[in-house]
């Protein structure tokens, strides 16, 4: 979900809504804003889009100070009750709300027995217990503390008051929260990006924390009441990157952008003689440690399984890749001398955000591989390597895949020189010819396009397998297909299906093949024949050098280390056509969304 709030001299509405449009991306099942003027407090929500939201609208709606929120439901089903902007029973509180709370059974029972709730969220006890606490006694501010005192949980939210309607009320614990700041015009964003229609100078508000801003000012002050100063910071993020151009999908648009990224990686990451330019921190940092943890979230998670074999084949340095979520409550035994890698395209995924607290209290060493740096896993790890590939705004990751398995590369290469490891191995060079490669497909489509019809336009099931490095881009083949075309796909290694999955196949099930590590390959093509005997519609990707008659996508010849980067591209472009035949909405699936700031 995502949160924006508005207070100033223009109209709130117009302001919120564009806000939350650039939101968007974490979640959009359902969108709402409230707006306080003269009349008291206007609540609009709606089912569906922020366009569906916009329409609902009153246009003559005039208000300078306001809240709004875009949903990616987590308690209750996506509605128009569930919607935020959630109210308390006497109207007199507003909120909206990013994140879970965990106790609100208890806190619903324990506090607000007699309370009847309207919605099924989490979000609403908040707003009551605001309302609880006031009637009471208690000053808004106050009764706001004391509400935020009792949960447990994540949030960031906003809070606004019949009663003192210039003023928001803010606070945050584990969610991304920034306010932004501007003349006689202050502003709330889950994420720069919405709000730099109105300012680039924004406050990072850290946890537990609670902020009251009004047109003037925004007070930052401690849950215990203790105010605090922070300097703002400029965000550098370029508005205009976020258009879509003439491309009828930002997936299509961030597909074809890859080879431009891997070029542009090369260019950040290669200093005047050519060799690689990485910050000294960062390398001591990795050759320092003992053990490498690799901590990330669905297609992160997959360029980390590929970024274990390039460090442990290249620098030498034992890997472990693990979903963030299951590492959180299930740590395994650590080395003596750790070091924590995430990775994240939008750095703000609340399972990686969760581990990272973890390990630094633990006080390990932490480096995050990003595409947003001033995001909260870049602020919070020790070190950062930046993956260039421009705002990812599709919600099925294409660009930030290839480059952070680049970047992988590129420090795993620059950690093994530093620790003396002859190699003949120059990722700068060979991601040159990565680029070259990649173009090859991204020109030609109609193949990729046709296979996609005559595969998949009326399959219900699909499988890729693969050995090896191939094995972790099937993974990632298939969550491709999954997220956008909702076909149930998987990816296997090629030797384990005839384990219990292949049961599964039957007449006409395509399975995609993919076959680019030499000392592999045979074997692969040996798993495709055993699914063929059985019915199976067979799909090969193979690789120049061994390639074979009937094999139906051959991928030039780039290193081994570097074919995921490659290969996974007629796989995006495969599912990105599936998706377009099946009739499915490529950019945002039902369901999902960009950014999970919520475990
Ligand atoms: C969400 C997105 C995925 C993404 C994952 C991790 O689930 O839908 O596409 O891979 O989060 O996101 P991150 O920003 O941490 O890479």
């Amino acid at each position: 979900c995502g949160i924006v709030g508005y207070v100033g001299t223009e109209d709130a509405k117009e302001i919120l809504l564009r806000g939350l449009e650039k939101l968007e991306y974490r979640g959009y099942d359902s969108a709402g804003i409230a707006i306080a003027n003269d009349d008291g407090i206007h609540v609009y929500k709606e089912k569906g889009r922020i366009a569906t939201l916009r329409e609902s609208v009153d246009e003559s709606e005039a208000g300078m100070i306001g809240i709004g929120h875009t949903r990616w439901a987590t308690h209750g089903a996506p509605s128009q009750l569930n919607a935020h902007p959630h109210q308390s029973t006497t109207a007199r509180y507003t909120i909206v709300h990013n994140g879970v709370i965990e106790n609100y059974e208890y806190i619903r029972r324990e506090h607000l027995p007699h309370v009847e709730m309207v919605s099924e969220t989490d979000t609403e006890i908040i707003v009551q217990l605001v309302e609880k606490f006031a009637s009471e006694g208690s000053e808004t501010e106050e009764a706001f503390r004391k509400a935020l005192s009792v949960l447990k949980g994540s949030y960031a939210t906003a809070l606004l008051d019949l009663e003192d309607p210039d003023t928001i009320y803010v606070g945050k614990n584990k969610s991304p929260l920034l306010i932004g700041l501007s003349d006689g015009v202050n502003v709330v964003a889950s994420d720069a990006m919405a709000m730099l229609q109105v300012t680039n100078e924004f406050v990072e508000i850290m946890d537990e924390e609670i902020v009251t801003v009004t047109r003037e000012k925004a007070v930052i002050k401690t849950l215990d009441g203790e105010e605090v100063t922070r300097d703002p910071y400029v965000a550098e993020i370029d508005s205009t990157d976020i258009e879509k151009g003439t491309y009828p999908h930002y997936m299509l648009k961030e597909i074809d952008e890859q080879p431009f990224v891997i070029r542009n990686i090369i260019t950040k990451y290669k200093d005047a003689d050519d060799s690689i330019k990485l910050d000294e921190q960062v390398r001591q940092a990795v050759i320092d440690a003992d053990r490498i943890y690799i901590i990330a979230a669905g297609t992160s998670y997959h360029a980390g399984l590929v970024g274990k074999e390039l460090i442990e084949k290249i620098a030498n340095i034992p890997v472990e890749t693990h979903i963030a979520s299951e590492f959180l409550y299930n740590m395994p035994l650590l080395s003596k001398k750790p070091l924590f890698i995430f990775i994240s395209q939008s750095g703000e995924t609340a399972d990686s955000r969760g581990v990272l607290v973890n390990v630094k209290k633990l006080g390990h060493k932490t480096l995050t591989i990003t595409n947003v740096p001033g995001s909260t896993l870049s602020r919070e790890a020790d070190h950062t390597l930046h993956t260039y590939a421009g705002p990812e705004i599709a919600v099925a990751s294409t660009k930030a895949y290839t480059a952070q398995m680049a970047v992988l590369a590129i420090m795993a290469v620059d950690a093994a020189r530093a620790a003396g490891v002859e190699m003949d191995f120059d990722p700068l060079q060979e991601l040159g010819i990565v680029a070259n490669a990649m173009e090859i497909f991204t020109e030609q489509k109609d193949v990729l396009e046709e296979i996609a019809r005559d595969y998949l336009s009326v399959a219900r099931s699909c499988f890729f397998i693969g050995r090896s490095m191939d094995y972790h881009v099937c993974l990632e083949g298939a969550l491709k297909l999954k997220e956008i075309s909702y076909i149930q796909a998987e990816g296997f290694a090629g030797g384990e299906l005839k384990h219990g999955t292949i049961a599964l196949i039957e007449e006409g099930t395509p399975v995609v093949g993919l076959a680019t590590q030499e000392a592999v390959h045979l074997n692969l093509r040996g798993n495709m024949k055993e699914v063929v005997a059985r019915g199976a519609y067979p799909c090969m990707i193979s690789m120049e050098g061994f390639a074979e008659e009937d094999d139906k996508i051959v991928i030039p010849k780039v290193h081994d280390y570097l074919t995921p980067l490659v290969s996974v591209i007629p796989m995006q472009l495969i599912s990105y056509y599936a998706a377009l035949h099946r009739g499915c909405d490529v950019d945002k699936p039902r369901n999902l969304a960009k950014s999970v700031t919520v475990e």
